[in-house]
């Protein structure tokens, strides 16, 4: 699959369950699951291969700190009880990020990476997505490093 279309099913997946996890606070658990294994495709498949290409250098870098913000908040909530008012506060900005990430990737990056990539490295790199989407389990990809510290 197109590594774009691959990221934007992704993306409807992400914001149904962000619209559903209001009424069904237990959805947490399939949300952090999906986050953790679109995050971990992007740094270790889709942002170094879009890096060998100098224009999108900077739109990358952005969008890997956006998800650095992401991951941080995901395992801060990870270490309080769903029912403290400081998680929901938490869930609250969790949504707020998500949705300014995806609609940063969407709006600037995928338009910018269709214009200077050519369809077969976005097959390519679409597979190689794929393949590492089911090849690890999320515990073994869960926080890799400390918070904030995820590799650039
Ligand atoms: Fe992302």
């Amino acid at each position: 699959m197109n590594a774009i279309n691959y990221l934007i099913n992704d993306h409807l997946s992400h914001k149904k369950l962000l619209q559903d996890i209001d009424n069904s606070p237990q959805l947490f658990s399939a949300l952090r699951e999906e986050l953790i294994h679109h995050v971990n495709v992007e740094e270790t498949i889709l942002y170094p291969n879009l890096l060998k290409i100098p224009k999108l250098e900077e739109e990358v870098r952005v969008a890997w700190e956006e998800h650095n913000l992401i991951m941080q908040l995901l395992q801060e909530m990870d270490d309080q009880a769903i029912s403290k008012e400081s998680w929901q506060s938490k869930l609250i900005t969790l949504k707020k990020l998500i949705l300014v990430h995806i609609n940063d990737e969407e709006e600037r990056l995928f338009p910018l990476i269709q214009s200077l990539a050519s369809p077969a490295f976005l097959e390519d790199v679409g597979l190689q997505m794929s393949i590492q989407s089911q090849a690890v389990p999320t515990e073994e990809i869960l926080y890799p490093d400390e918070p904030g510290s995820h590799k650039l």
